[in-house]
């Protein structure tokens, strides 16, 4: 039967061809699908002269439905192990027990990762700013939506300095700064160290990095904060990183979100750095308030923004593997031999 024939080799073709994940299941959709061709010949299958001709189409055509199902089912667990086996390649090698074998310095994780992430938010046009860290309650909480005995200062609490001064929580402290200096439309990240009464184990500590992101323009709304995302976490971990949004409350974002990575160490199944959950905390988000635009010197009946609080240490640990925060603080030189 010439279409038989001309089936498989459309399918061998196509097959050859699929290259990806995704390539493989439109593929399966297509043939094997519930509309798909093999199906649809099976259902139908014209051109027969006889039964017996019938039934050896029928015949070929269930072969064909087997080995098409099997080859692709093959090629994918094949795809995705070699992208694991790439992605393991990728990833340093993290282990404080080896011997100390430190022949000249290096910089600290944070210091390789904040860079990494500078240059690519650099390069979608995005400045970089440098901000304080001891700062004032108002900056860090009053232009953000937070006024004082709002609860959400609980979650915050911090270093309070003697002249009423505080070590900044968050990076989201220099946003009114920020806006004051530019105005809009605005493009800026500022890293930065952060400060917070913790109780401290493997995944938190009173000191840690953060990185956050703002921009401001016309017409700015939540895919464009999801674009950035995604296109900075798979460059940062060369390879597409399974995301997810939640809804999140910070009171300067409305909506807010939390978005969550699979967890890089475990793979998903549970550890002690995501706290047996498989996913990741790393990047607080969200649609910038009025209120705090406003604070800014924004015009809100032009301007709309997003802003989003990247954990730098969190993002660090993921890409070296480091399982205990306290190794980043711990000034030991095992640590930092890793990263020579
Ligand atoms: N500043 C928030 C925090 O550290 C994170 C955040 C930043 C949330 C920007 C939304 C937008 O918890």
């Amino acid at each position: 039967m010439d279409w038989l024939e001309e089936l498989k080799a459309a399918f061998a073709q196509e097959f050859a061809q699929a290259a990806d994940g995704a390539a493989l299941e439109q593929l399966r959709v297509k043939y094997l699908g519930k509309n798909g061709r093999i199906t649809k010949a099976l259902a139908e299958p014209g051109g027969a002269a006889s039964a017996e001709a019938l039934l050896e189409i029928r015949k070929e055509l269930n072969t064909l439905k087997k080995a098409a199902g099997a080859e692709i089912s093959v090629k994918a667990e094949q795809l995705r192990q070699s992208a694991i086996d790439a992605a393991e390649l990728q990833t340093p090698r993290y282990d404080t027990s080896l011997p100390l074998r430190l022949e000249k310095g290096s910089y600290a994780p944070i210091t390789l990762i904040q860079r990494e992430v500078e240059a690519i938010f650099e390069s979608m046009g995005f400045t970089v700013e440098d901000y304080a860290e001891v700062t004032d309650e108002y900056n860090c909480f009053e232009a953000l939506n937070i006024p004082p005995y709002h609860p959400a200062r609980d979650m915050q609490d911090t270093f309070y300095l003697e002249n009423g001064q505080v070590l900044k929580t968050h990076t989201s402290a220099a946003q009114n700064t920020i806006m004051r200096k530019y105005g809009a439309p605005l493009r800026a990240v500022f890293p930065g160290r952060c400060f917070r009464n913790e109780a401290i184990d493997a995944n938190h500590d009173n000191t840690f990095f953060q990185m956050e992101g703002m921009m401001i323009d016309r017409d700015i709304s939540i895919s464009n904060l999801i674009y950035f995302m995604k296109i900075m976490l798979s460059e940062v971990f060369g390879r597409p990183v399974k995301v997810r949004l939640r809804p999140g409350f910070f009171p300067f974002v409305e909506p807010g979100f939390e978005l969550d990575i699979n967890c890089l160490i475990c793979g998903g199944e549970g550890c002690p750095s995501c706290g047996h959950s498989g996913w990741l905390e790393l990047c607080p988000c969200g649609m910038i308030h009025p209120n705090v635009l406003r604070h800014g010197g924004i015009d809100t009946e032009q301007y709309t923004g997003f802003a989003f609080g990247l954990g730098l240490t969190r993002l660090a640990m993921m890409k070296y593997g480091i399982k205990d925060i306290r190794d980043l603080n711990s000034g030991s030189l095992k640590v930092l031999a890793q990263f020579v």
